[in-house]
């Protein structure tokens, strides 16, 4: 007899683009979900699927100690380009010690890679190698996945390709990345978070590199049109940095800015350790797409409308 889930994850970001496909697989699978969401936000899918719901601000700490009653693993992916300090990192830090308080099983972070390299002038890359440290000192069990930070804009992109038939192009297009299927990504997400085997490692997570002109012509194969790129040189991101600092929204540009600048890729090796330790194949960025442009109902059911 298959016995009831007993242990409770606690997925943080469950709207979002990982956050929602975690949760998703989750429930698949039987376990107990608490998936925050914020009032006002698409989360029917999630309470369809059975999750428990709970609805809170990140940035307060209060909201944290209710969330984290009875849990077992934490999943955080919650973040808001805006505000980094606010709700990516301050946030990230009270979750990582109250679940220390609580003594929950495994703390599970999406980092990203180069996080350790670029984190100067790249406020993301910054908060993010805080976070991690914070992780390998406090004494919880934690696993850090380093996925591409540009595969977060992936299927925004497509989807401005899709609707206006033109994408602006910053930077060089050149620079290669290891873009990976969302799907995976949440999938191995979930596997590391229940494996021990997995416990106090930084793993990074990437499929074989590609450079967004690959991308483009990928994107013209697979849809058979023509889109206009707008090729932008990368020094009128500062240009709109300094007008922006007056708001103070500059953050993310500082962070896209040093994405634009470097190749973000992983290694044949970590590629192929990733696929042995998971037992797992890596989809192609081409199978994912055309799921994913075909806005076949599994995929557009994950997809997050805003
Ligand atoms: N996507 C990728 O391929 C990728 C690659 C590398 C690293 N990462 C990292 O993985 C994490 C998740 O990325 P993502 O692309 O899934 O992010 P996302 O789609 O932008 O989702 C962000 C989530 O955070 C929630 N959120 C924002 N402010 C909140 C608040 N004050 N209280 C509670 N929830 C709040 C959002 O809720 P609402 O829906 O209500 O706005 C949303 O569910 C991030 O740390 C990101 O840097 C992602």
């Amino acid at each position: 007899m298959v016995q009831p889930a007993t242990e409770l994850y606690l997925v943080t970001g469950a709207t979002g683009q990982i956050g929602r496909r975690v949760v998703h697989q989750l429930r698949q699978q039987g376990q107990r979900v608490r998936a925050w969401v914020r009032l006002g936000s698409n989360y029917q899918d999630l309470a369809a699927v059975g999750a428990e719901l709970y609805f809170g601000d990140i940035s307060q700490r209060e909201d944290i100690w209710t969330a984290m009653s009875g849990v077992n693993y934490v999943i955080s992916t919650h973040n808001h380009p805006k505000h980094i300090l606010q709700i990516h990192l301050k946030s990230n830090l009270h979750l990582i010690e109250i679940a220390h308080k609580f003594g929950v099983e495994c703390f599970t972070y999406i980092s990203g890679l180069g996080v350790d390299q670029y984190a100067r002038n790249a406020p993301l890359l910054e908060a993010k190698l805080v976070i991690e440290n914070e992780l390998l000192n406090r004494g919880l069990n934690y696993i850090i996945l380093r996925p591409p930070l540009l595969n977060h804009y992936l299927l925004l992109w497509l989807r401005q390709l899709q609707k206006t038939g033109s994408l602006i192009l910053t930077g060089d297009g050149h620079l290669r990345h290891a873009w990976i299927s969302l799907d995976d990504l949440a999938n191995i997400t979930v596997q590391v978070t229940q494996n021990p085997a997995f416990r106090r490692q930084i793993l990074p997570v990437g499929g074989s590199p590609l450079s967004r002109w690959d991308l483009i012509h990928l994107y013209q194969k697979l849809t058979q049109s023509q889109p206009m790129i707008i090729p932008v040189p990368l020094h009128i991101l500062d240009g709109i940095r300094w007008g922006l600092q007056w708001l103070q929204q500059e953050e993310d540009l500082g962070t896209l800015k040093t994405l634009f600048s470097h190749e973000f890729i992983c290694s044949e090796r970590d590629i192929k350790q990733l696929e042995n330790h998971l037992h797992i194949q890596l989809e192609s960025l081409e199978q994912f797409l055309q799921r994913y442009l075909g806005l076949d109902t599994e995929d557009s059911k994950y997809s997050n409308p805003k």
